[in-house]
This record gives structure tokens, C-alpha cells and sequence, in this order.
């Protein structure tokens, strides 16, 4: 899987520019799903019907509906067509309060309503140097499935993204980012059992057309969580054809 997370760009016009370019890629045995701002969903989904490119969200709300000013839920999200929701992003952890708890409600509230949650983890950088990145991501993987049960845990996507290369153009080295992913699967394994397998966990943090292809190369790494090249269509094409 090759998502794009468009972040906080792209108007709903601009947007459908950009996937008139983005569906003309042929995404051969890459699942490609593209995450647009929740207001451009309105735009997107009408677009990709029947198409081979799948629709994002970047957010949900954990409850059905009522009193959450702001907020979207989940059965709007569906009437739409979107079919995956990015959850606890670094960035929405840092600056809108998220947390492993509600990380953890949000995924299963995908999963009750058809929803494939892809649930985001991520070491800082002070983490990473006192040594403890296993510990902080197999413990965020760990809360967000808390509940998910044997028959919805083929529906979650891991994205293993270390805070300090998003958007830095630093990346985890192919075997760093590996072993990385190789302990989150053994920490799903332990719940999950061999169904740890059938969970694709993808890498993302400055992950671009140069080092998509010996990133993908890497045993573990299922795919790609891609911010800053997913927004031109060629960038994002080159890493789909990795
Ligand atoms: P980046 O972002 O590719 O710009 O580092 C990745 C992400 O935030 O998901």
C-alpha cells in the first residue's frame, strides 16, 4: 500500500485537478490510497468511484454523532466512499490533544462502522537517542488495538512513522526502519498470532521517489505513508512504481 497524506493542502478544485493526474497511474499490484483535507472529500469521492485509487481520510470523530463542533463521523465518511482513516498522526498528537486513548477509541470506531483505520506511530527524537524506539512504538501499537478483535485485525494498517523524519527530509535507514517494523509485528504477533502477518505496516517520514525502492525492498515494510511527495502527481507516481 502507497497512501498519500495531503495534509492540510489541496482546496476541493485543486484537489480534483490533482486526481485527474493521480488516476491516470496505473497502480499495477500497489493498493494506492490517496487522503485529501475533509472538506475535499465531497470533491474526491465522485471522482475515484469504479477507479483503482482509494479515498482517506486524515480524522474521525469516535463517537456516532451530537455535540462535537468541528468534528466529522464516521457514517458520513462512508456515505462518501472513503474507506481508510489515517489516526494519531504525530501531528495531530502534538497539536490537537491526541492521545493513545483516543487513538485507541477512534480505531475501534472505524472498525464497527466498515472503516480500515491507518493508525500512526512514531518515536521522537530525544526517544530514539535515549534508545527506547521499540518500547514507544510496540506501546502506542498495543493501545490503539486495545479491543480490536482476531476478526478485525486484517482491517488495521500500522504506519511506523518516527516523528523526527516527517517533513525533515531525514529518513530511518531501510534496515533501521525494518527492525522497527519487525518488533511492531512481533508485539501484534503476541495478541494476534500469525493474523500479525496479514496487517500491512508501512513506513512513512520523508519517504520519496529517491528511497521508496530500498525502503520497499526491506522483508517487513509493507508499503508507505508519503507526505511531502505526494502532492505532484509524477513524485507520487515514481514512488508507486518503485
Ligand atoms: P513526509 O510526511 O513524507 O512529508 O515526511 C509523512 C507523514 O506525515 O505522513
Amino acid at each position: 500500500m502507497i497512501a498519500g497524506n495531503w495534509k492540510m493542502n489541496k482546496t476541493p478544485s485543486e484537489t480534483v485537478a490533482l486526481l485527474k493526474e493521480l488516476k491516470a497511474i496505473n497502480p499495477g499490484k500497489v493498493e494506492m490510497v490517496v487522503c485529501p483535507m475533509t472538506v475535499s472529500l465531497f470533491a474526491a469521492a465522485p471522482l475515484l468511484k469504479g477507479t483503482e485509487v482509494h479515498l482517506g481520510a486524515q480524522n474521525v470523530h469516535f463517537e456516532d454523532k451530537g455535540a462535537f463542533t468541528g468534528e466529522a463521523n464516521a457514517a458520513s465518511l462512508k456515505e462518501l466512499g472513503v474507506e481508510y482513516v489515517i489516526l494519531g498522526h504525530s501531528e495531530r498528537r502534538q497539536y490537537f490533544g491526541e492521545t493513545d486513548e483516543t487513538v485507541n477509541k477512534k480505531t475501534l470506531h472505524c472498525l464497527k462502522n466498515g472503516l480500515k483505520p491507518i493508525v500512526c506511530v512514531g518515536e521522537s527524537l530525544s526517544e530514539k537517542q535515549r534508545g527506547i524506539t521499540n518500547e514507544v512504538v510496540c506501546l502506542q501499537t498495543k493501545a490503539a488495538l486495545s479491543g480490536v478483535s482476531g476478526a478485525q485485525i486484517s482491517d488495521v494498517v500500522i504506519a511506523y512513522e518516527p516523528i523526527w523524519a516527517i517533513g525533515t527530509g531525514m529518513t530511518a535507514t531501510a534496515q533501521d526502519a525494518n527492525a522497527t517494523i519487525s518488533a511492531i509485528r512481533r508485539a501484534i504477533r503476541e495478541v494476534y498470532g500469525d493474523a500479525a502477518e496479514q496487517v500491512r505496516i508501512l513506513y512513512g517520514g520523508s519517504m520519496n521517489e529517491k528511497n521508496a525502492s530500498e525502503l520497499m525492498r526491506q522483508p517487513e515494510i509493507d508499503g508507505g505513508l508519503i507526505g511531502g511527495a505526494r502532492l505532484v502527481a509524477s513524485k507520487f507516481e515514481q514512488v508507486i512504481h518503485y
